[in-house]
């Protein structure tokens, strides 16, 4: 299901007219963080292998991902048809060799794993806290079937930390996403990392990011 949220950072139209012509869409949030989130990723993404991004979003993101990371074959993926346009738009300028198409995927619905695995990583950035905690269960529960022996997940976002946000402005995103729709907001961190080692993941690493965000990475051990 894809909601239409107010957003505090929705994405606009990008700024130069070429670039709206090719429908790149432009999100603030998605400028600021990804050189944080690309330094994490070159420290623990395999160096190779098949690449899975869930939630593309602009595609700012994922050609910053691609051109950092050259060892892995890219596959962005949004289930909103606006955002697969802008991801293209911007792949087309990138001219990346190892940077895919996107493809529709909404990662709530269950069985996606069994069409786009396996896969040696996969990247989730800022969805969670959109979603409702069913669709997050079911999201990360494909997550974990979709990785190969030893893949790497990679997931980053605003979280509550024992039941609680940790700044005002968290708070107040929290509940203005609450009074959107009561059955989504901050999942807890806890009960995150405990519902992917229930799927099989282990946790390898929890990262404090800037702005309150976490990053928060998984294996899947390989079998013994
Ligand atoms: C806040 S944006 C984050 C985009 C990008 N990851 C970033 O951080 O810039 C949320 C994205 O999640 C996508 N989305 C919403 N519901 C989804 C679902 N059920 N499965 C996959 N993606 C979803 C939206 O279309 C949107 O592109």
């Amino acid at each position: 299901m894809i909601r239409r949220l107010d957003l505090p950072d929705a994405p606009a139209l990008a700024e130069t007219e070429a670039e709206a012509a090719e429908a790149r869409l432009s999100a603030p949030s998605a400028l600021r963080n990804r050189d944080a989130i690309c330094a994490e990723l070159r420290r623990l993404a395999p160096p190779a292998g098949r690449a899975l991004e869930i939630a593309s979003g602009t595609g700012e993101h994922v050609i910053r991902f691609a051109a950092a990371l050259p060892g892995l074959d890219w596959q962005p993926t949004d289930p909103d048809p606006a955002r697969r346009a802008s991801i293209a738009a911007w792949a087309a300028g990138a001219g990346l060799p190892n940077l895919r198409p996107p493809l529709p995927l909404d990662a709530a619905r269950p069985g996606w794993a069994d069409r786009h695995g396996p896969v040696d990583l996969v990247v989730l950035v800022n969805l969670l806290h959109l979603i409702s905690r069913p669709e997050a269960d079911a999201a990360l529960a494909e997550v974990a079937r979709v990785l190969a022996p030893g893949g790497v997940f990679v997931l980053y976002g605003p979280f509550l930390r024992d039941g609680a946000a940790t700044s005002p402005g968290d708070a107040a995103f929290h509940a203005s996403l609450q009074a959107q729709d009561p059955a989504i907001g901050y999942k807890d961190v806890i009960d995150t990392c405990a519902h992917l080692v229930a799927c099989g993941l282990r946790h390898v690493e929890t990262v404090a990011m800037p702005a309150n965000n976490l990053l928060l990475a998984f294996d899947r051990p390989r079998q013994k």
